[in-house]
């Protein structure tokens, strides 16, 4: 079992990663809040293979517990989802000091945070994150919201979980295809904070290996993004570190219609592209793209995607345009990241001419 302190003054709260945590949700949750009644947001899937762990140690507080599942999948992260969450909240009588958990991954994690921010102007919730990519990523830091017609992740809020339970158990439902999308986040920290993990991940070199250092990994994860969210919680400056490989892979997401890649496929091979554009500019050490393109391998995420259409729009609609320049997310060498600033076109041309 390790244990993380997020430090945000009167929003910090503890991260808790261990194996088979969910079944000791109730005495954890009851050390940071003391709620009249329980709202747990789900997944269908998920629920079908953690809830029963979930409801058995919550049963313990005999409080009500309120369960409201959504069809697995981005298409739930909507608005039609948070009014639905409402009025189950208003039928049931939440009220400012009762407790909202989210469990599942990135997708119930964001909408369950959103809707709790916007309950009532804000009701406490905890984050009990399901998939690699949510246990290392989505769910600490705050950020939450839905997707509208207009884009993914364009309605939201900064919001803090008052804690996040990790258990390292649930990772062994994922898929390969699952857990690889995972890897892809995890590599990432290893690329812009820490050279350390990179060449751990790269000897442990495939699922197993990981898993047989699966608290020490996550824990590292969840260290990096929190010493970037205490240094920038609001996301304007430092934290955009963590969208390194974000801005091709998002170009290369939309280009395919978020149909034939995933997140983590997707930011893999942005991750190569950052790299190689870096190297182009001389501000990336030589030979790290080539490094970055081994790790992937190994992980067996996507080296190579063709891009066509005119991705080149995209990149005009990034959250860190300004004007007409775009916050690049690079490295100077493994382990150490820089955000530089060029214009946009210029960043489409290098782009180009390393496709
Ligand atoms: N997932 C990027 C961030 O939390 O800032």
């Amino acid at each position: 079992m390790k244990t993380l302190q997020v430090a945000l003054e009167d929003r910090s709260y503890d991260i808790v990663i261990g194996q088979g945590i969910i079944s000791q949700a109730a005495e954890y949750i009851l050390k940071v809040c003391k709620p009249q009644r329980i709202m747990v947001v789900t997944d269908t899937t998920v629920a079908s293979l953690h809830l029963p762990a979930l409801q058995a140690s919550l049963a313990a507080t005999g409080l009500p517990v309120q369960v409201v599942s959504f069809a697995p999948g981005e298409g739930s992260k909507s608005l039609k989802s948070v009014e639905k969450l409402y009025t189950e909240a208003f039928a049931f009588g939440m009220t400012r000091t009762d407790l909202v958990i989210a469990l599942g991954g990135g997708v119930i994690g964001d909408l369950t945070g959103f809707f709790a921010a916007t309950l009532l102007r804000g009701v406490p919730f905890v984050q009990i994150p399901t998939t690699l990519l949510s246990q290392v990523d989505s769910s600490v830091g705050g950020k939450t919201g839905v997707n509208v017609p207009a884009g993914k992740n364009l309605v939201g809020s900064f919001y803090q979980p008052k804690l996040v339970l990790i258990d390292t158990d649930t990772l062994q439902t994922l898929s390969d295809a699952i857990f690889s999308d995972g890897m892809a986040e995890v590599i990432k920290y290893g690329c812009i904070v820490s050279e350390k993990l990179f060449e751990a991940l790269l000897q442990a070199g495939s699922r197993r290996g990981v898993e047989a250092m699966l608290e020490d990994v996550i824990y590292a994860c969840c260290d990096a993004k929190r010493q970037v969210v205490e240094e920038d919680e609001l996301d304007t400056g430092r934290r955009m570190i963590l969208n390194f490989g974000h801005t091709m892979g998002h170009v290369i997401e939309k280009a395919y219609n978020f149909q034939k890649y995933t997140h983590g496929q997707a930011v893999a091979y942005g991750m190569i592209l950052a790299a190689r554009l870096g190297e182009k500019l001389s501000v990336t050490a030589e030979g790290t793209a080539e490094r970055i393109t081994e790790i992937l391998e190994k992980y067996h995420l996507p080296t190579d995607i063709s891009l066509t259409g005119d991705w080149q729009k995209t990149i005009l609609l990034d959250k860190k345009m300004q004007g007409k320049d775009l916050s690049c997310v690079l490295i100077s060498k493994l382990g150490t990241s820089i955000v530089h600033k060029m214009p946009a076109e210029e960043f489409v041309t290098e782009i180009e001419s390393i496709l």
